[in-house]
């Protein structure tokens, strides 16, 4: 008999605190869904309390030797961290960016795509208008948390923040950018500010004007990060793949959510493209205390967040399949959570995104681990 041999994924989940273990489970639940759907595969979860309490009661969000836990895992999916009992720099430094620098997970893709059956507050848009990815540097720049407080609690207090843009770091991310446009027919936009940063921002255009010779048949173009963000309001479908620093590629993110119906649809994956350590995925949202508890979260982000993690472990049309879905429930309409004016709990919007999984509305690709 020919029997396909089943592969195992070694999934670490990292609930967090807030929404974020809310929003883990429903993405746990859409993994596990997934191997019942194809037997070709199977995934084991390990989840880590590494959150607030874990802080409160240890003095660390994560311990010393957490890393080396993680890394014999294929995939790390976290919920979101932050709490008001610990301080945030704190938490999300010891956690978030520790696994990122730390796997060298250099790129975090970040999709701004407006899904059929979602309102955006820009007037006479629609899907095909904002559809853009953005390939955010995620191990340099503004966020490597170098700096200093000179003359703390005094009237004379001055904050120091160090930028750290390496030849390496700039030009891996920016080809990852090149090579994703030229995969997906897009074109590319590099976003920085060398007007005004004389040594970062001229760097990372200059390296940009050097790499997109290579590169001919993409349309690539540069843009000021003020600008990008009025480009990104009055005229959207410029943009195909967009390539930024950590911070600014976080901040016209969150613009970008904005535009694609709120954080309840932003999702987010860290990778270290050479695989030498697992990549994380997540939603882009926070712990958002305000709704925690109360079953409201919209857990699509989430949902995607894990069909990002089935694309890369497994092939993919995962996350194709799991996109379709979420939109299939959206355009019905009757299934909606309450940021999106409807009255569904967070684990029912899952039940019936993983319904639209296992019945496609177009022609999914089941196997998809071709
Ligand atoms: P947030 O993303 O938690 O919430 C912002 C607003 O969006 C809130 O009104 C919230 O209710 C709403 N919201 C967020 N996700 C939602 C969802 N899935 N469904 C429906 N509504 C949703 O950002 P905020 O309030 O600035 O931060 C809260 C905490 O989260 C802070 O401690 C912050 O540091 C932390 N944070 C953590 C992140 C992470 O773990 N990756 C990312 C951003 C913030
Ligand atoms: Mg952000």
């Amino acid at each position: 008999m020919n029997v396909e041999p089943v592969s195992t994924y070694r999934v670490a989940l990292l609930p967090g605190d807030g929404i974020g273990p809310e929003v883990c489970e429903e993405a746990r639940r859409l993994l596990e869904f997934a191997t019942q759907l194809e037997s070709s595969f199977t995934i084991e979860f390990e989840s880590f309390p590494w959150n607030a309490d874990h802080y409160l009661e240890t003095g660390s969000t994560i311990p010393a030797d957490g890393l080396a836990t993680l890394a014999h895992f294929d995939a790390i999916y976290l919920g979101a961290v932050g709490d008001s009992r610990v301080p945030d720099h704190i938490a999300l430094r010891q956690l978030i960016f520790a696994i990122r620098q730390g796997f060298d997970q250099y790129v975090n893709l970040r999709p701004v795509k407006l899904l059929r059956g979602v309102d955006t507050p820009l007037a006479d848009r629609g899907p095909n208008d904002v559809n853009m990815i953005f390939v955010r540097e995620n191990s340099e720049g503004e966020y490597v948390g170098i700096g200093e407080l000179l003359n703390a609690d005094t009237p004379d207090e001055v904050a120091m923040q160090t930028s750290v843009f390496s030849r390496k770091g700039v030009e891996r991310v920016q080809r990852y950018a090149f090579e994703l446009a030229r995969s997906n027919g897009t074109s590319l936009t590099s976003v920085s500010k060398g007007n005004a940063l004389n040594y970062t921002g001229v760097l990372w255009d200059r390296i940009f004007d050097e790499i997109r010779v290579e590169y001919p048949d993409v349309e690539s173009t540069s843009l000021l990060v003020d600008a990008a963000a009025l480009h990104m309001v009055l005229h959207p479908e410029r943009f195909g793949v967009v390539v930024a620093s950590n911070l600014f590629g976080d901040i016209l993110t969150d613009l970008g959510a904005a535009l694609a119906g709120g954080l309840g649809f932003a999702a987010s994956a860290n990778l270290c493209p050479d695989r030498r350590f697992p990549s994380m995925f997540e939603p882009v949202h926070g712990s958002a205390p305000d709704i925690a508890g109360q079953r409201k979260a919209n857990p699509c982000a989430a949902l995607w967040a894990a069909g990002m993690l089935l694309g890369q472990i497994i092939a993919p049309a995962w996350e194709t399949a799991v996109v379709d879905a979420i939109e299939t429930v959206l355009v019905d309409r009757r299934v909606r959570t309450p940021d999106q004016g409807g009255v569904a709990t967070t684990s029912q919007m899952t039940d019936a995104v993983l319904e639209a999984l296992r019945a496609p509305s177009v022609d999914t690709p089941f196997s998809m681990n071709e």
